[in-house]
């Protein structure tokens, strides 16, 4: 799925902007081999790389990757994919936000993310939990006539279990609302960054259309004289026993 990535960066950056409190979570030591999972165009890759850490941004999207290189040249940048990603070595934490539900394939995620962190290592997270943005959605397939899932929304005991399957131990999980400010304007560019990929078969006026139709029915998220998108995002942190059995 591409991604646009200028757009991203110009109209989107309350993604990083919220991810920024997760940086507390990951608190990254220098020297750490970090790294962030679906960096998009860098911005939160760099700040892990200001605390001395040593950080490494992936992403499966060219543009994005390119993007984060050309802003930030003094930081390593790859394109790979969250599924199949490999590391030169065990890395110290893996960091990803807004990131894990565009992966449909989760097991296959977990299971890399949990085999490329060292023993003892730590896996911190944020993406969209269950129930997010349910009122797009359903506005959206409403509109469109098309039931979609096109995103992978967990909820805490899912992920957990996924994780923990996968040789993790949970050691914190939350799920929280997090209405999210998008501006006057801003449902028809959260439609186009985020939701027109799903329909690359309608021309542009019919998309134009659509967006129209779900301002019209999403009445209820237009708050003090702006949308509101209705974030629902889960936060974990995961970490990999020293030994294999951790109660040893
Ligand atoms: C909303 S952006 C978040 C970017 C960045 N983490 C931030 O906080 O600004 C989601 C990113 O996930 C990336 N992505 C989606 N699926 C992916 C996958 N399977 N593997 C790696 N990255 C993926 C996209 O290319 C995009 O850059």
């Amino acid at each position: 799925m591409n991604w646009n990535a200028i757009a991203y960066q110009k109209q989107h950056s309350y993604v990083w902007q919220h991810g920024e409190s997760l940086l507390e979570l990951l608190n990254a030591q220098p020297d750490e081999d970090i790294t962030d999972l679906g960096c998009g165009t860098g911005q939160l890759t760099e700040k892990i790389a200001a605390t001395g850490a040593k950080v490494i941004g992936l992403d499966s999207d060219r543009a994005m990757i390119a993007q984060a290189q050309a802003n930030y040249p003094h930081i390593p940048f790859q394109v790979a994919d969250a599924t199949n990603f490999e590391l030169k070595t065990p890395a110290d934490a893996i960091f990803s936000n807004a990131v894990l539900h565009w992966v449909t394939n989760a097991e296959a995620a977990a299971s890399q993310i949990a085999k490329s962190l060292k023993p003892g290592g730590r896996f911190v997270a944020e993406f969209g939990g269950h129930g997010n943005v349910k009122t797009i959605l359903n506005v959206l397939s409403k509109v469109t006539g098309k039931a979609l899932q096109p995103w992978y929304f967990p909820t805490i005991s899912e992920y957990s279990t996924l994780l923990e399957s996968n040789g993790l131990e949970v050691v914190y999980a939350m799920l929280f609302d997090r209405p999210t400010p998008l501006g006057k304007t801003g449902l028809a560019g959260w439609l186009a960054m985020f939701g027109q990929r799903f329909f690359p078969e309608l021309p542009e006026q019919r998309w134009q259309e659509i967006t129209e139709a779900v301002e019209e029915e999403a009445q209820s998220l237009y708050q003090a004289d702006q949308w509101v998108a209705d974030y629902r995002r889960i936060r974990v942190v995961a970490i990999k026993p020293l030994s294999k059995n951790p109660t040893v």
